[in-house]
């Protein structure tokens, strides 16, 4: 290394026109002629074309750069020019080079320019990361989570995580992973963390959780990881309106974010980012009668009672550009803790989100039962054992109150975001029914 010469990420090249400078990164492709080759170098801020003239650098120099193998590691110094033919409006004239390592022939990058069917790129995820696109998709995630936490940072709330080995089920026990925990206790992992956040919004008033779930979801969807980060606010003295409230403008937040941070990345994926901008308040509202009336009339089977499938939800929201609020689902059909809807207690006063664009319920949540003996109906009447739930029956006994809130899950955001097919793209490593590896 040269201490005379800074280090830069291909990102900042554009500071650095004229300036002879270092860059450590990778062979991303490479083009070549008999005295010159192209070396097209990335570093995960970037790439940017480099130009090796043999008459300009030592002849060892050129020789290792013209059949350097794809992916192989090197450090390249030389100087920063603009090139408006340039995909990034600035090329590297190469002065030096030192390979880190190079990639043998025998064994090379698997992953090259040529098509490659989805389990041979997801066999090889960990690589696979390293591609335009998938980079795009995980960055586009970065900022979506940073968007949400400055959401949260900047309004009130309190991060409290909650545990992952948990006592009890919260969304329903048939997809619950249990795990031995000793030789006297079985644990689940954590399905949400929304329990715990009600315990904690009474201790800080707003708060949120954000962390990885867990659920042995049976079916293969595009839309389903059996582990996926979900952002989880809850809030004492709310209602479910202020959930509404609270979802819509946090939503609206994190796509300003995205358009305002990720326009490059958006580009490398090929969104339409028309769509996002259009999203705009006030999001639509429709209660469950409504939406069930709206679907029959649009042909699907669905009857009064039934939850919403795929196909569904995305018939709901086919003449939307924005999402749709869906509000007072039959009780039968959700989770045990929805306080029920005071004029129709066979109703609960929950609330999806439902994204437009096909990719379904983004958001889910409400407000929570706040009266004991409501409580203890429901913990009986969904068979859940109450010593597993006896610290959040407290909550009901020791200044309870009317408390509201919902979660979100990042890799159904980011795929609508993105633009994505599946959900599978939208984290590093993602885990499914069938798919526990890399
Ligand atoms: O609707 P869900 O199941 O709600 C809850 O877990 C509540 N306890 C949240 C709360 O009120 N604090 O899940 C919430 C969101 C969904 O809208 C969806 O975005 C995401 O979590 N989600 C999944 N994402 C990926 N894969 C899965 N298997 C998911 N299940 C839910
Ligand atoms: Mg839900």
């Amino acid at each position: 290394m040269n201490p005379e010469i800074p280090r830069i990420t291909i990102a900042e090249a554009g500071r650095h026109a004229g300036e002879t400078v270092e860059i450590a990164g990778w062979l991303y492709n490479l083009r070549r002629g008999g005295k010159i080759c192209f070396p097209q170098v990335r570093d995960g801020y970037g790439t940017i074309q480099c130009v090796a003239v043999k008459s300009n650098l030592p002849e060892e120099t050129f020789e290792k750069l013209k059949d350097l193998t794809q992916e192989s590691s090197l450090i390249v110094r030389g100087k920063i020019r603009a090139e408006s033919r340039a995909p990034g409006g600035f090329e590297l004239d190469v002065e030096s080079a030192d390979i880190v390592q190079r990639v043998p022939e025998s064994d090379p990058y698997p992953i090259t320019p040529k098509e490659h069917g989805i389990d041979f790129l997801m066999d090889h995820r960990h690589l696979w990361l390293r591609s335009r696109r998938q980079h795009a998709a995980l960055k586009v995630r970065h900022q979506v989570i940073k968007a949400l936490r400055d959401y949260f940072d900047s309004h009130g709330f309190t991060l409290v995580d909650t545990p992952i080995f948990t006592p009890a089920a919260c969304e329903g026990t048939t997809t619950l992973f249990e795990v031995k925990y000793s030789d006297e206790e079985n644990v689940y992992l954590a399905q949400s963390g929304q329990l715990y956040s009600e315990a904690t919004a009474a201790a800080f008033g707003k708060v949120y959780c954000f962390g990885p779930t867990f659920r042995a979801e049976k079916s293969k969807t595009r839309r389903h990881l059996t582990e996926f980060w979900m952002v989880e606010p809850e809030m004492a003295y709310s209602d479910l309106e202020d959930v509404k409230r609270v979802g819509e403008e946090m939503v609206l937040f994190v796509i300003a974010g995205v358009l305002e941070n990720c326009q490059e990345d958006l580009k490398a994926l090929e969104r339409d980012v028309s769509k996002l901008e259009a999203v705009k308040a006030p999001f639509p509202r429709m209660s469950y009668d409504d939406a069930v009336k709206k679907l029959q009339s649009k042909g699907s089977e669905i009857q009064w009672g039934g939850d919403f499938g795929n196909t569904d939800e995305t018939l709901l929201t086919d003449d939307l550009d924005r999402p749709l609020m869906v509000d007072r689902y039959p009780a039968a059909v959700k989770a045990f803790y929805f306080q029920p809807a005071p004029e129709r207690p066979e109703l609960a006063l929950g609330v999806d989100f439902i994204a437009p664009e096909g990719y379904g319920e983004i958001i889910g949540g409400g407000q929570r039962i706040h009266d004991l003996d409501l409580l203890l109906k429901r913990l009986e009447e969904h068979d859940l054992p109450r010593e597993a739930f006896d610290w959040y029956i407290d909550l009901r006994k020791y200044g309870s109150v009317p408390h509201a809130g919902f979660g979100m899950g990042v890799e159904r955001f980011t795929a609508w975001m993105c633009g994505l097919e599946h959900i599978r793209e939208t984290i590093a490593f993602p885990r499914m029914l069938y798919r526990t590896r890399p």
